[in-house]
């Protein structure tokens, strides 16, 4: 069985085959991860981001990570929140599904995930975690790559929430 972390911490910083950047559609940029992604790796990936022609909520596409620790950059929707009735959790399962199918394709074995949909998209932590630790369990029990799953969480409400739903899920 692969191995889950959950780890504070700054993901443009991770030393990992691949880093998942919560994006817009556009995958132009923006904000928070985005943002702080797009600044590490330099402007190949924003000439790389445009050659993609977007993404739609819920899938993936995969770049090169330039100037990033990183050798891949998966780009990912997530669900805007809208209070949990509009398809949210669906979603927010299928950006890790797409991400890690993504990861495998490209034999990445370590993987870093930010909290995708918690920033902007204001997804509720606990409701999030839950429904991305089960995404990411599934996937495992069923693939035997990526072998190491790692969340890097940027503050410690997100941190805590995570924790507390992984030790809640048991082994
Ligand atoms: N490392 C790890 N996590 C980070 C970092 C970082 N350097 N910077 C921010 N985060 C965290 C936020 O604290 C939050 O927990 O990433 C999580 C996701 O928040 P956002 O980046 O706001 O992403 P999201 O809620 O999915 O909204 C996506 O915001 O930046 C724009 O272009 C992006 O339009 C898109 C929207």
């Amino acid at each position: 069985m692969s191995e889950i972390e959950i780890v504070r911490g700054d993901i443009t910083e991770q030393r990992v085959d691949a880093i998942v950047n919560a994006a817009n559609e556009t995958l132009l940029g923006g904000g928070g991860v985005d943002g702080a992604i797009h600044r590490a790796a330099g402007p190949g990936l924003l000439r790389e981001c445009r050659t993609l022609d977007g993404c739609v909520s819920g899938q993936a596409k995969i770049t090169r990570g330039y100037r990033l620790p990183a050798k891949y950059v998966i780009h990912t929707v997530g669900p805007v929140w809208r209070g949990g009735d509009a398809g949210e959790a669906g979603l927010l399962a299928s950006c890790y599904r797409s991400s890690l199918q993504l990861a495998r394709e490209h034999d990445c074995a370590v993987v870093a995930f930010p909290a995708i949909s918690c920033g902007v998209y204001g997804y509720p932590l606990r409701e999030a975690a839950h429904v991305s630790l089960a995404a990411v369990r599934k996937e495992l029990g069923q693939h035997r790559e990526p072998s190491l799953i790692r969340w890097v969480m940027f503050d410690e409400p997100t941190y805590r929430a995570w924790v507390n739903v992984y030790d809640s899920l048991g082994p």
